[in-house]
């Protein structure tokens, strides 16, 4: 492609984005494809020769975008919201086009720089102390498992330098509630603690962990000669956006010389609002947290933020030193590289950095704000209809509904929950993920996308009771 024709078929992208945004509210939120459909429209094989751009654009129109679940719909209601703010798109490009790597400082000094600067920002938009320093990551499930193993290494004092794991005279073991997220669970398993080791510690009637029943599980294993090492606590959990409370869990921690760390994938874009800063009341004792500004945010996917206390730890852990890497300048600099996982780097930051300044921290509070109140509104008018119910807090902006008409109970109530929810999502209307609480089905409402509107968030409650009432109906004739 020469930079003429990219400079064509670039501008020509971009109306097709932007063509896209004005028109998505018109299609079905869920993509009415079947499995298999989309790669037989694709050729098995690659093209031996090349093919012209307006083909590819073509395709796109009529392979793609059919097959599409639009996550940016104003009635997608479904997982989580997943906001890609356009300025966030529009930072995501300039990431690709100046195709820029981070390895080490001196190979990108902007992309090292912008990041410090951008998690800073928003360590301070979320209300944390100084005493964090963050990096950005792909997704919360890379950083939770880095909080383990850095974990694993604190509790062992640097077994990776010795004999690793084996070398550990008890076995260590780590905590976190039974409605946390699969991340976790993987995260432990793979930093070797094995599931004999992960405790599932149960929730309270609030739905965050009992420290009870996490002080009874720590005793436990402290009597067994097992070795407490790391507790996973969630602000703001999968299925109905529950929070542990972070500051007993914290106080256990301490008493047990475990490494603390927060999962607040989706709810930590909450804390910029301080009126929500109580729900994770004990943050500041966490030794590690991380949160998606891909999520609520707005930050295009993927773009997430992991805070640590204690950075020389983090480093220690992660750390490699070849030789084709070195500087002069290492002494002075940040090296993401030992920071995490991976070597190279994206230039994420660009995109949290178009977002933040395209949007200020007043525009995200009040498109926030607006997601809590339309929450609240629709818990309203569940509660107040016949047969509804709200079935957990709605501490933000997800609520778990259930309609339960007379008679219904246990795998009967259970199949018309699904069942519903799946009749709205055949609909196109909107997209609703169904999910267990507490051993029994119900439909997660959550809102957030940007562009819903109390609007969409009334069509998306009309077509719930139609849905509803036409399964009621269809099961007693
Ligand atoms: C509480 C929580 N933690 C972790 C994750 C996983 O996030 P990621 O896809 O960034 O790994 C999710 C995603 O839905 C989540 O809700």
């Amino acid at each position: 492609m020469t930079l003429d024709e990219f400079r064509r078929h670039g501008h020509e992208l971009i109306d097709w984005i932007a063509d896209y945004r004005a028109g998505v509210a018109a299609r079905p939120v869920l993509a009415p494809t079947v499995p298999g459909e989309v790669r037989r429209q694709l050729p098995a094989a690659p093209p031996e020769q090349a093919e012209d751009w307006s083909a590819i654009q073509r395709d796109l129109d009529a392979v793609i975008l059919p097959a599409l679940t639009h996550w940016q719909h104003p009635r997608f209601f479904a997982y989580f919201p997943s906001n890609a703010s356009l300025a966030s798109v529009l930072g995501d490009m300039a990431a690709a086009g100046l195709g820029t790597l981070g390895l080490a400082w001196q190979s990108s000094p902007a992309l090292t720089e912008l990041e410090e600067v951008v998690v800073d920002w928003l360590r301070q938009m979320l209300g944390l102390s100084p005493a964090w320093s963050g990096v950005l990551a792909d997704t919360a499930s890379t950083s939770t498992l880095v909080a383990l193993l850095c974990a694993r290494e604190r509790a062992t004092d640097f077994s990776l330098d010795r004999g690793g794991l084996r070398e550990s005279p008890r076995p260590l073991t780590v905590y976190t509630s039974e409605q946390s997220h699969s991340s976790v669970e993987k995260a432990a398993l793979l930093a070797g603690y094995g599931r004999h080791h992960l405790r599932l510690v149960a929730c309270g009637a609030d739905l965050g962990m009992d420290p009870g029943a996490l002080a009874q599980a720590l005793a436990a294993d402290a009597a067994a000669g097992r070795q407490p090492c790391a507790i996973v606590a969630t602000a703001g959990a999968t299925a109905a956006t529950d929070f542990d409370p972070i500051a007993a869990i914290a106080a256990l921690a301490r008493k047990y010389n475990c490494w603390l760390h927060v999962d607040a994938a989706m709810a930590g874009s909450a804390m910029i609002l301080p009126e929500c800063r109580e729900l994770w009341r004990g943050i500041e004792d966490a030794d590690s947290l991380v949160l998606n500004p891909h999520k609520w945010l707005g930050a295009v996917f993927d773009c997430s933020a992991y805070f640590v206390r204690d950075p020389q730890h983090l480093i220690r852990v992660m750390s490699t030193h070849p030789s084709y890497l070195q500087s002069a300048v290492d002494g002075e600099v940040k090296n993401y590289r030992d920071w995490g996982l991976p070597l190279g780097r994206r230039f994420r930051a660009l995109k949290l950095w178009c977002l933040l300044r395209e949007q200020g921290v007043a525009g995200l509070q009040a498109r926030l704000r607006r997601d809590l109140a339309n929450a609240q509104w629709l818990a309203e008018q569940v509660r107040a209809a016949a047969d509804w119910l709200v079935v957990a807090p709605v501490r933000l902006q997800t609520v778990c509904v259930r309609h339960q008409p007379p008679g219904l109970a246990g795998e009967a109530l259970d199949r018309h929950t699904r069942a519903w929810c799946d009749r709205v999502n055949r609909s196109g209307q909107a997209f609703l993920t169904p999910a267990m609480l507490q051993g029994r089905w119900m439909v997660r409402v959550s809102i957030g996308a940007e562009a819903t509107e109390r609007a969409d968030v009334a069509a998306a409650w009309a077509a719930m009771q139609q849905a509803a009432a036409a399964e009621a109906a269809g099961a007693s004739a």
